[in-house]
């Protein structure tokens, strides 16, 4: 799948480099290009893919360095057939939906089992939300009484920071009966959010890997 996402590289462009196992796969790959000649600069939407990036010698830039991203490869953990996304489990929501609305193209590589009838759905049933630490409690309250049950994602019993210093709380989606589509705006109301890790609109091509090898392109 890294391989038919390369195709779609264009030389001497500016590339955001996803966060998770399938935006790592591509960040290799493009690593190998880029030692054979390829010119292309990354902005990495995560402190893991930054660090994985100079590793395998894709150079960086920063937002304040471009006027705009020429295309974003990355993972979803949900893909409606609108190409409507879930993302987040990986922790990285907020800079990944930074980098890519200041994209010109967001291209999405998943797994086929990442597809879903709804999102909200299948392999995904969470969605992850970004909170400033401070506003927790409230945040947390505000959406029992909205009737959604929400973990505090944490490792040892401290919650996880996130790269941004903020915490991420999972909405669970199993018995949500409305499509969680119209959701996002309204937890995004709640003073304290951050972010969502809906993503709606953005996907303007997914790569699928299917289990026979081939890779399906959605757009
Ligand atoms: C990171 O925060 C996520 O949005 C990932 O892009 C998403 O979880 C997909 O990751 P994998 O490619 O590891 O499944």
């Amino acid at each position: 799948m890294a391989e038919k996402a390369l195709e779609l590289v264009v030389d001497g462009s500016v590339v955001g480099l996803g966060t998770g196992h399938a935006a790592s796969d591509f960040v290799r790959l493009l690593g190998q290009h880029v030692r054979g000649g390829l010119d292309v600069r990354g902005i990495a939407t995560s402190r893991a893919t930054e660090a994985l990036a100079r590793e395998v010698g894709v150079p960086l830039l920063g937002l304040g360095d471009v006027d705009a991203i020429d295309a974003t490869f990355d993972g979803a953990d949900a893909v409606d057939p609108e190409l409507n996304l879930i993302k987040g489990l990986g922790g990285a929501l907020l800079r990944e939906k930074i980098v890519a609305s200041y994209s010109r193209r967001l291209i999405i590589l998943v797994g086929k089992e990442k597809l879903t009838d709804r999102l909200g759905r299948g392999y995904c049933k969470r969605l992850p939300v970004e909170v400033v630490p401070f506003a927790l409690p409230l945040v947390r309250r505000r959406l029992l009484e909205m009737g959604l049950g929400a973990e505090l994602r944490s490792r040892e019993g401290q919650p996880v920071p996130t790269d941004n210093g903020n915490y991420t709380v999972d909405i669970d989606l199993s018995t949500l009966e409305e499509d969680p589509r119209g959701l996002g705006e309204r937890v995004r109301a709640i003073p304290g959010v951050v972010e969502t890790g809906l993503f709606i609109g953005m996907a303007g091509t997914v790569l699928v890997q299917l289990g026979d090898g081939t890779v399906e392109v959605l757009t």
